[in-house]
């Protein structure tokens, strides 16, 4: 079987690696991957002549490509090609791939839309408004901290309706702040676009959880969202979650502290209502999921979907995942993930990121990715590359220099969380660029 993954992050590394283990798998295709996918065994990246993957003639080109080379599969990493209709041309074209059609990605590419799914089907989510106009939102900004003398209000979560690469979410805790954001979002134009229409979201405490899972949903049959061992993200830049929220700083996989009460009410209260509504609507949904939660006292509440595997939570659960990768794409498309079982390895991964110095402000780009492939051995850690080109010649691991702000992150496995924590810092010690940083607290609580 050949199969092409399209995406250049450390989530497509990873997803190469677990291919590349498939006996079924002989060729892997990383469109337009990166400088570790380049040196992953059985792959080869492909030039999408330096054009965004989100054009349709670069998906025009990509569904020629496969029919050329004869691929049987293809998966898509990100949001945006998937948002911009990526599933739905491959599919009209009768190629096979793994992702949400547009109807679906809408699920992540609207807030206001997914608000309005999970009001439509009782998904248990933070209540919110929606607002279009600008005097609307300030309105309800002040009657939020209007109180009386001596409370203090809660936070005002504010959220931009498109895809806004992360920086779509503020969390305000006083009046001048909300205003200051709504303002910029709906009238200066601050995320291209994207905070045109605007959301008002309650402020929820608690722990996070990430669940992403595999979904086969389609109008032709029953259904089924398939849920991994559950992931926790690391947003904040800092260590103890202080700083600027990022793509993800590290992940860490299974969570403990998401006890048995909790998933089951997160598929009582979220997982079966959400089939429900994708199957109501007429998806054709086959491909992963993301569910953002926020749990206390063993309740969950969604904060968002995500229509895709997580980043980087995909380099922690992928691999403690037993079976065969393309053995699941293929029962997630042909209808028989119902009797699908997943089988997931004992003991825990840990996969820090490390980032470019000022990343996720502005950051330098070409620098030498020095690499001691004696030491990162030792750990039996996994490298997944994501912003990192590769030099012509160089061997892997070696050769990579920079080219994006997150720049790397190792998935180390250990018997438990510590175990995994200490081999997956050991492993960052064997890495080195101009500027590296990473947080050193991943998974610790
Ligand atoms: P989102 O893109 O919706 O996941 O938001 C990004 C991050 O903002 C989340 O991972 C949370 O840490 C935080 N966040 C989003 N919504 C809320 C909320 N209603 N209450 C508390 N924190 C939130
Ligand atoms: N880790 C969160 C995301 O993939 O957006």
């Amino acid at each position: 079987m050949k199969v092409m993954v399209i995406g250049s992050g450390g989530r497509e590394h990873a997803l190469v690696w677990k291919l590349a283990q498939s006996k079924k798998v002989e060729r892997i295709h990383a469109a337009p991957g990166n400088g570790g996918t380049a040196a992953e065994k059985k792959c080869e990246n492909v030039d999408l002549l330096g054009r965004d993957i989100c054009e349709e003639e670069v998906q025009e080109a990509l569904i020629r490509y496969m029919v050329k080379e004869s691929i049987d599969l293809a998966i898509v990493g990100p949001e945006a090609p998937l948002a911009a209709g990526i599933v739905n041309r491959f599919r009209a074209a009768g190629q096979n791939i793994i992702g949400p059609d547009s109807a679906g990605a809408a699920l992540e590419a609207s807030k206001a839309y997914a608000k309005s799914f999970m009001e439509k089907y009782g998904i248990r989510a933070a209540s919110s408004l929606t607002f279009t106009e600008c005097a609307g939102a300030l309105e309800a900004v002040r009657a939020h901290f209007d109180s009386p003398k001596g409370v203090t209000p809660p936070p005002l979560v504010i959220k931009a309706d498109g895809l806004a690469a992360g920086k779509g979410v503020v969390i305000c805790s006083n009046a001048a702040e909300a205003g200051k954001t709504v303002r910029a979002f709906m009238e200066d134009g601050a995320l291209d676009g994207a905070g045109k229409t605007l959301i008002l979201e309650e402020f929820l405490e608690g722990r996070e959880v990430s669940v992403l899972a595999a979904v086969s949903a389609a109008p032709s049959m029953e259904g089924v969202i398939l849920p991994f061992a559950a992931a926790r993200d690391h947003k904040r830049r800092f260590d103890h979650d202080r700083g600027p929220n990022t793509g993800g700083m590290g992940a860490i996989a299974p969570v403990y502290d998401f006890t048995k009460a909790a998933q089951s009410d997160f598929i009582d209260a979220i997982l079966a209502p959400t089939l429900k509504g994708m199957r109501a609507e007429g998806f054709d949904y086959r491909g992963f999921i993301f569910f953002g939660l926020m749990i206390r006292n063993n309740e969950c509440k969604l904060l968002e979907y995500n229509v895709r595997l997580g980043d980087p939570e995909t380099q922690a659960v992928l691999p403690l995942l037993e079976n065969d990768f393309a053995e699941l794409c293929s029962a997630i498309l042909d209808g028989s993930l119902s009797q699908y079982r997943l089988a997931w390895k004992p003991g825990a991964v840990c996969a820090p990121v490390a980032v470019a110095g000022g990343y996720p402000g502005e950051y330098r780009k070409g620098d030498a990715i020095a690499f001691n492939e004696t030491a990162f051995k030792k750990t039996g850690a996994l490298f997944f590359a994501a912003g990192a080109v590769r030099s012509p010649g160089g061997a892997a691991g070696s050769g990579l220099r920079t080219s994006g702000g997150r720049v790397l992150s190792v998935s180390a496995y250990g018997a438990d969380s510590a175990e995994a924590r200490d081999k997956a810092y050991a492993a960052l010690n064997a890495v080195n660029f101009s500027g590296m940083s990473y947080r050193r607290d991943i998974g610790e609580t």
